[in-house]
């Protein structure tokens, strides 16, 4: 049970506490067409901002503090309060009005400790008010959405596939599953390839289980190769999402999110924020967005590629991987191969050492010749 909860149409009355940025900011709420609200009480050491921050919500005199102490001194005469002190007084004051049986909206970090931490929500809980710290974007429109979709199960479960049993009664191979399960499974093989077989579609996925697909060679192939196998219910052991975080000599920080179930198909998405600019790329086929901080505009930077014939793969990278390589055996110049010996040892380390961080849980160091422990 909690502490007095006002009825509805009564004016819900609050103490700001700190009415610098964000305390002044909250008390705006009063002017919001939402339910009735005041702030009837300020507690701000700084004359000038006290003094514009009555002046805007008409803070009766008895209700007004240079500190929190003063406010906390009186009996509860809010139904609130609005605590936006910076961070290092947060649990002061939140543990005193919490005493006094305010409610409390609390400014993030709810505290700069864990035992601080712990002692306001103890108290809040042992005095029976409401707890609300200003983790804000919470609350944005757009998290709120996601959530909902999340929670509704319309993109399925948000977890590593290899966590997901079956769905009951799928049969360990797509051809022989129940047409009721299988219709509705994204990952049905009959889908991924029959089906675009059956459009008249030849090409990729199609031409890696067969030189000639057609119906009875894919079919069988199906009903007998690896493919054909149940994804829920498969010794396929490669992770289907995986985040991969690094830090270099130099401070800079990388992370590497893989995500195997997506709209786009082998396609990369990749930011760089220097100190200067942030540079951004939504995958082939788009442009490069350079967003300068010092002109704060941005270059759109064209990357079209060069679309040749049988070499379109990875939009278009397969040509220009290939032609590198003949370039530097035509000139024999391997500063022409960016993928030479040492580049690929390397990031080839770099995996081994991310796969020993996932399997054994820690964080792995590497060495510049690549070694890791
Ligand atoms: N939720 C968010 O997105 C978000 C964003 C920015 C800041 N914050 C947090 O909000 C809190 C406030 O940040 P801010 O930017 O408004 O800071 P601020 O410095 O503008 O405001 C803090 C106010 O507290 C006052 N104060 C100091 N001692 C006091 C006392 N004894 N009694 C009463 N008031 C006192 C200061 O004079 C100041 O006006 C911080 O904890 C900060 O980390 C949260």
């Amino acid at each position: 049970m909690f502490h007095s909860a006002p009825e509805k149409t009564k004016v819900v009355t609050a103490v700001v506490i700190g009415a610098g940025c964000r305390g002044s900011g909250y008390a705006s709420y009063a002017l919001c067409d939402r339910h009735p609200f005041k702030v009837i009480g300020v507690a701000e050491p700084r004359d000038d901002f006290r003094n514009k921050f009555v002046d805007k919500c008409k803070i009766p005199k008895e209700n007004i503090f240079k500190d929190w102490k003063d406010a906390a001194q009186k009996e509860k005469f809010a139904d609130c309060v609005i605590i936006c002190t910076q961070d290092k007084l947060h649990k002061e004051p939140a543990v005193a009005f919490a005493k006094l049986k305010y409610h409390i909206l609390l400014e993030k970090p709810m505290a700069p400790t864990e035992d601080e931490c712990m002692e306001i929500v103890k108290t809040c809980k042992s005095e029976g008010v409401l707890l609300q710290v200003c983790h804000v974007l919470r609350y944005s429109p757009w998290a709120m959405k996601i959530k909902e979709i999340i929670d509704s199960g319309r993109i399925g479960d948000v977890v590593n596939i290899q966590h997901l049993e079956p769905p009951k009664g799928a049969a360990s191979r797509c051809l022989d599953c129940p047409s009721s399960i299988e219709r509705v499974c994204p990952y049905s093989a009959k889908k991924v390839y029959l089906e675009k077989l059956s459009n008249g579609h030849k090409g990729w996925p199609l031409s890696i289980l067969h030189s000639s697909p057609d119906i009875e060679n894919i079919t069988e192939l199906l009903k007998t190769g690896p493919y054909g196998k149940c994804v829920y219910d498969c010794d396929n052991d490669v992770m289907s999402n995986q985040v991969v975080n690094m830090q270099f000599k130099n401070g800079a920080t990388a992370n590497m999110t893989m995500i195997a179930f997506t709209e786009a198909i082998c396609d990369r998405k990749v930011t760089v924020f220097g100190t200067k600019g942030e540079l951004q790329c939504h995958g082939a086929g788009h442009s490069l967005v350079l967003y300068d901080f010092t002109r704060g505009d941005h270059d759109r930077i064209d990357t079209t590629a060069k679309m040749m014939k049988g070499l379109t793969g990875h939009g278009g990278a397969d040509f220009y991987c290939i032609d590198s390589f003949v370039e530097a055996v035509v000139q024999n110049d391997p500063e022409k191969i960016r993928t030479g010996p040492d580049e690929t040892l390397y990031s080839n380390m770099l995996v081994f050492a991310a796969e020993k961080a996932r399997k054994e849980n820690k964080v792995v160091s590497m060495a510049p010749d690549g070694t890791f422990t």
